[in-house]
């Protein structure tokens, strides 16, 4: 049997692997504590699943739903759009329902690349970032987020002639898997680069409803001009805990809306209507959802920087996403670090260099479990590296 080259141009799929890891693991007696994958352990709000509930036993949500998506759902998204980031967006031409952000990520990538083409790419990022412009036969460009430049791109350094072939330019605000928030001024950046290079912005905004400290996440959309040149990729996964519902839409030009939805039309028949009522009830009826959940990310997040703090592992605590992006001890690798809590702890926590080459030296901790395993987790790391939690 012989397989497609492309499946060989990316490593195996981060969280495929620790799953591996994990499963291994437990199958030895281990009492494994992951905090390596950013799924929340939550429930989905009540308003949701009643309305998946009701919408399955009506009939007429059985059939094949459109690539357009159902008019509720996406006025329910116009609305959403309208008053929590003051946004515009026509619900007829400005917004297309997708099977989770993942989705809409890694496809959005064959609608705007030809082989030749550069899609210009965060790392350490969200690996469907390579995966779906390197699937499509175009080439990627890493921005290198690096601490000294608040893990923001450095849009200016990106070669002329790389600039020349780029067609694509990922951003994510807030940030996987370095918890950044945008700097003021980085998205009127974007605009101005995708206007002088004549390129198409995704700005994948999964994290935007889990914020702390007060700290509001703008929408790209909100940028004077971002509508003429991008979109916006939004999920329910991780502000209302669906991850496993898979709804998401991609919001902003009309022209990549409409390209997007072309695509699409070839590649699946669109999302379950149900799912659609759902998707709309979260946005109605479970609008403050989110706040909620940040505040139980934001009690964890603490807790963790405090136990971390104690066992003479400084963490700066991040505005934004269930993550915490912690600098690996003196005389540590990622790897050594990662295999070390594992094997001495039984607490698997993510490589940062499997999000890129810049995430060398970090591991990203998830704070997407209980409060009593997290601080179980730190002590046994602080066992690990043989030091008492608090001294
Ligand atoms: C940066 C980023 N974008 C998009 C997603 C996709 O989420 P979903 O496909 O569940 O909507 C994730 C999930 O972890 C993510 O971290």
């Amino acid at each position: 049997m012989r397989f497609a080259k492309r499946l060989d141009l990316v490593p195996p799929y981060l969280f495929a692997e620790l799953e591996r890891k994990i499963e291994e693991k437990r199958r030895q007696g281990v009492d494994v504590i992951s905090l390596g994958i950013g799924d929340p352990d939550l429930p989905t709000p009540e308003p949701v699943i009643r309305a998946l509930r009701e919408a399955a036993a009506d009939p007429t949500t059985h059939q094949y739903p459109t690539n357009r998506g159902l008019e509720r759902f996406r006025d329910a998204i116009a609305d959403f759009y309208r008053e929590r980031f003051g946004v515009a967006i026509d619900s007829a031409t400005e917004v297309v329902p997708v099977l989770g952000g993942k989705e809409g990520v890694a496809h959005i990538a064959f609608a705007c690349l030809d082989p030749g083409d550069v899609a210009l790419a965060p790392e350490p990022g969200y690996p469907p970032y390579t995966s779906g412009p390197l699937f499509a036969g175009a080439d990627v460009h890493y921005l290198p987020l690096e601490v000294d430049n608040g893990f923001m791109p450095d849009l200016e350094a990106v070669p002329e002639d790389v600039a020349k072939r780029a067609n694509l330019l990922f951003l994510n605000y807030p940030n996987n898997p370095t918890g950044a928030v945008a700097a003021p001024g980085l998205f009127d950046q974007a605009v101005d680069f995708a206007r002088a290079h004549d390129l198409i912005v995704v700005h994948d905004s999964a994290y935007s409803e889990i914020v702390f400290d007060g700290y509001e996440a703008p929408s790209f959309l909100a940028t004077s001009g971002a509508k003429e040149v991008g979109v916006e990729i939004f999920s329910l996964s991780k502000g209302w805990n669906m991850t496993g519902w898979r709804v998401g839409w991609v919001a902003g030009n009309a022209d990549v809306v409409e390209q997007f939805r072309r695509l699409k039309t070839n590649l699946d028949s669109g999302m379950v209507d149900a799912l659609q009522l759902a998707g709309a009830a979260a946005l109605t009826e479970a609008r403050s959802f989110p706040a909620e959940m940040s505040a139980v990310y934001r009690r964890r997040r603490d807790l963790m920087i405090e136990a971390l703090a104690g066992i003479g592992i400084p963490a700066d605590p991040p505005h934004a996403t269930p993550y915490i992006w912690v600098h690996v001890p003196e005389g540590h690798t990622s790897e050594t670090f990662t295999e070390l809590v594992l094997e001495e702890a039984g607490v698997v926590v993510s490589p940062g260099p499997s999000f890129g080459p810049s995430g060398e030296g970090y591991v990203r901790i998830s704070l997407t479990i209980a409060d009593e395993r997290l601080e179980e987790a730190a002590s046994r790391i602080a066992t690990s590296l043989h030091v008492e939690a608090g001294a």
